[in-house]
C-alpha cells in the first residue's frame, strides 16, 4: 500500500494518468497541490511549513514547468515536486491554482476531469472570478483569495471569497493555510480587484517608495548602507506604530511641527498632489486587475 502522501513511481514520472477504481481506492491522498510553483507559490509554501504544524513538506506536492524551479522548491522546502498539472491535481485534496492569469485557461482545461466533489479548488490568480472557475471545472468548492507576498515570513494579507454555497469544515481548513502566512479577512468578491490593487500590488508601491527614500538619503550624502537601514527600520518601526492604534494622521502630526523639518517635506509632497498621485496608482491596478478578469 502507498504510504501517507508518496506518489505512485508511474505518477512521479509524470505519465498520463490512468486511474482505475481499484489504483483510486488506493491512494493516500496528499493535502495540498499547487499547480504553478512561482513567488505566490513559494510565499505560501513557506508560511505553510513555518507556521502549520500539521502540515510537512511531505503532504505538499508542486507542479512547475521549469526543471530549476521545480529542483529549488524540492531542495529548499523538501516539498514534492512534479511537471505534470494533472499528477498535483489528481493526487491533492486541495488545490491551488498559482499560475498567472493569462496561464488559467489552459490549465483548468487541462485539469478540469480531475475534480471530483471531495476536492477544494483555491485560487490566488488576480481577476481570476469564481463563476468562470465554476464554468470550466463543474464545481462550487471554489475559494478566491488575494494573498501578497509578506507571506514568505507569515506577515501575508490574505483576502478571500467564496460562493455562499459553499460551507463547511474546508473553508476553515484552508482558513487555517492562509492564516499560517498572515492575516485574514473575506469579503463580497466584488471587492477584490480593489483588494488586489491594495494589498496584492501594494508591497510592490512600498518597495518603490522605499528604493526611492534610499535613493534620496544617498543623494543628502549618506552612504547607501547606512540610508538602506535608516529607511527599513524607519518604516518597521511606523508600521510598529500604527499598529498599535494610533492613526496616521494622529502619527504624522506628531512627527510635523510647523516651519520644521518634516513641514518643509510634506509642503514638497503636497506640490506635486502626492495622495492624487498614490489614488491613480491604486485605480490603475484596479483597472488593471479589471481588464485582466476572466
Ligand atoms: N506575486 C505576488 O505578489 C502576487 C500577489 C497576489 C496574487 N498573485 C497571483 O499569484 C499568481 C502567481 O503569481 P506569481 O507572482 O507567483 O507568478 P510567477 O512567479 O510567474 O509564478 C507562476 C509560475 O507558474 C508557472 N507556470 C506557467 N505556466 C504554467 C502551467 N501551464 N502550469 C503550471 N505552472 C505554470 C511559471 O513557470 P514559468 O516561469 O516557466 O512560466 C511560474 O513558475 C498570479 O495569478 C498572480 O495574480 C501574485
Amino acid at each position: 500500500m502507498p504510504q501517507r502522501g508518496q506518489i505512485i513511481p508511474a505518477f512521479a514520472e509524470g505519465h498520463q494518468l490512468v486511474l482505475d477504481i481499484t489504483l483510486s481506492a488506493m491512494i493516500t491522498y496528499i493535502m495540498l497541490g499547487f499547480i504553478g510553483g512561482g513567488n505566490m507559490a513559494e510565499a505560501l509554501i513557506k508560511g505553510i511549513l513555518r507556521g502549520m504544524s500539521s502540515i510537512r513538506p511531505g503532504d505538499i506536492i508542486v507542479s512547475e514547468p521549469r526543471d530549476e524551479r521545480r529542483s529549488y522548491l524540492s531542495e529548499t522546502y523538501k516539498v514534492k515536486t512534479t511537471p505534470s498539472n494533472k499528477e498535483a491535481a489528481s493526487l491533492s485534496r486541495i488545490i491551488i491554482l498559482a499560475v498567472k492569469p493569462q496561464n488559467m485557461e489552459a490549465v483548468l482545461d487541462e485539469i478540469k476531469d480531475l475534480i471530483n466533489p471531495e476536492k477544494v479548488i483555491v485560487s490566488v490568480a488576480a481577476g481570476i472570478t469564481i463563476s468562470y472557475i465554476q464554468s470550466k471545472l463543474k464545481t462550487d468548492k471554489i475559494i478566491r483569495v488575494m494573498p501578497n507576498t509578506p507571506a514568505l515570513i507569515g506577515e501575508g494579507m490574505s483576502v478571500y471569497s467564496l460562493c455562499e454555497c459553499f460551507t463547511g469544515r474546508e473553508v476553515d481548513t484552508v482558513k487555517e493555510i492562509l492564516m499560517s502566512a498572515g492575516r485574514v479577512i473575506s469579503l463580497p468578491e466584488k471587492y477584490m480587484n480593489a483588494v488586489t490593487a491594495l494589498s496584492g500590488s501594494g508591497p510592490g508601491f512600498i518597495a518603490y517608495f522605499v528604493e526611492a527614500m534610499i535613493e534620496a538619503g544617498i543623494k543628502a550624502g549618506l552612504s547607501e548602507e547606512v540610508a538602506k537601514e535608516l529607511t527599513i527600520q524607519t518604516l518597521a518601526g511606523t508600521s510598529s506604530l500604527l499598529e498599535t492604534g494610533l492613526s496616521p494622521q494622529r502619527l504624522r502630526e506628531m512627527v510635523t511641527s510647523p516651519g520644521g523639518t518634516t513641514q518643509a517635506g510634506l509642503n514638497v509632497l503636497n506640490s506635486r498632489d502626492f495622495k492624487a498621485l498614490i489614488a491613480d496608482t491604486i485605480l490603475a491596478a484596479k483597472k488593471r486587475a479589471e481588464e485582466l478578469s476572466l
